[in-house]
């Protein structure tokens, strides 16, 4: 059975160190296997862009073969449960399935009872270590170093499965991280700093989108409101360290979280993670299928 990837506190800092080089090796275009007698299945039952779309391109590059589940029109239309589901296509035979799933820790009920390699594409609000992979090479590339860092990470953190992994990994890797934003969206458990202080003082700002489908009841800013009280203004970001950068997982609510004309700003990396999506996935992939 090969290597799942289900949450990177499952992983020592060693492991994590390792997919990264190796996903910069795939950066630099060095040493990529040919993993074409490998099938892996998408299996997303939560909607996704970037991570569905560059798993299934980092397949395409190590040569695997893919099969993409849609679920809507799926036999789940026929009452058929997540865990038949997923075991129909574990009998199907492929070396690694890719879930998301609005359910936190969904992958409980499946360990133990699938063959294949099990890789997390993001559960409910709990993990998502591809992104934070994918943020990590990004860190790197821009810094070389994780030691002595320090990260703001703003906006819905109580929903933020990247807010929630991000943390833990960070902070394992020697980064100052601090959270900021509404105090409805804040964690006690994780420690906060006022927000203007934070951007004037950290490495990265890393925004996070208003989950507006994660909450039972809306927002009560507007959206103005809440951009000039706990977003990435244009004066804020004049107020950032020369060669902090900014970052954020996406999709972005322009002009929310972060002013529009911030998102293609010098500082700003963007596109650049989910170009480090690919490398990452493709690193993630070859471990669990090799
Ligand atoms: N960052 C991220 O997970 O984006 P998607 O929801 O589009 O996959």
């Amino acid at each position: 059975m090969g290597k799942n990837l289900l949450k990177l506190s499952d992983l020592s800092t060693d492991e994590i160190i390792a997919i990264l080089d190796r996903a910069q090796m795939f950066c630099a275009g060095v040493d990529v296997p040919v993993l074409s007698d490998k099938i892996a299945c998408n299996m997303f039952f939560e909607s996704s862009t970037r991570t569905q779309y560059s798993f299934n391109v980092a397949e395409l590059r190590l040569g695997m073969r893919v099969v993409s589940f849609n679920p809507g029109s799926s036999s789940m239309n026929k009452n058929e449960s997540f865990y038949d589901t997923v075991k129909c296509f574990d009998s199907f035979g492929p070396d690694a399935i890719v879930i998301r799933h609005v359910q936190n820790e969904y992958y409980n009920e499946l360990l133990g009872h699938i063959n294949a390699a099990l890789l997390n594409g993001g559960d409910g609000t709990g993990n998502h270590p591809t992104q934070s992979l994918l943020d990590l090479l990004t860190i790197k590339q821009e810094f070389g170093r994780f030691e002595g860092l320090k990260c703001v990470i703003a906006g819905d953190i109580s929903h933020s499965r990247v807010a929630h992994t991000n943390y833990e990994v960070m902070r394992r890797l020697g980064m100052e991280v601090v959270t900021a934003g509404p105090e409805e969206f804040l964690e006690k458990s994780l420690e906060q700093e006022d927000f203007d202080h934070a951007v004037k003082t950290s490495d990265i700002v890393m925004m996070l989108r208003v989950q507006h489908e994660r909450h039972a009841e809306h927002m009560k800013l507007t959206k103005e409101e809440y951009h000039q009280a706990y977003g990435l203004t244009v004066e804020r970001e004049k107020t950032m360290k020369d060669k902090a950068i900014i970052m954020h997982p996406a999709p972005v609510n322009r002009d929310v979280e972060l002013a529009d004309c911030l998102m293609e700003c010098p500082r700003a990396r963007i596109f650049k993670q989910m170009q480090n999506g690919v490398f990452v996935r493709m690193a993630a992939l070859e471990r669990a299928v090799k």
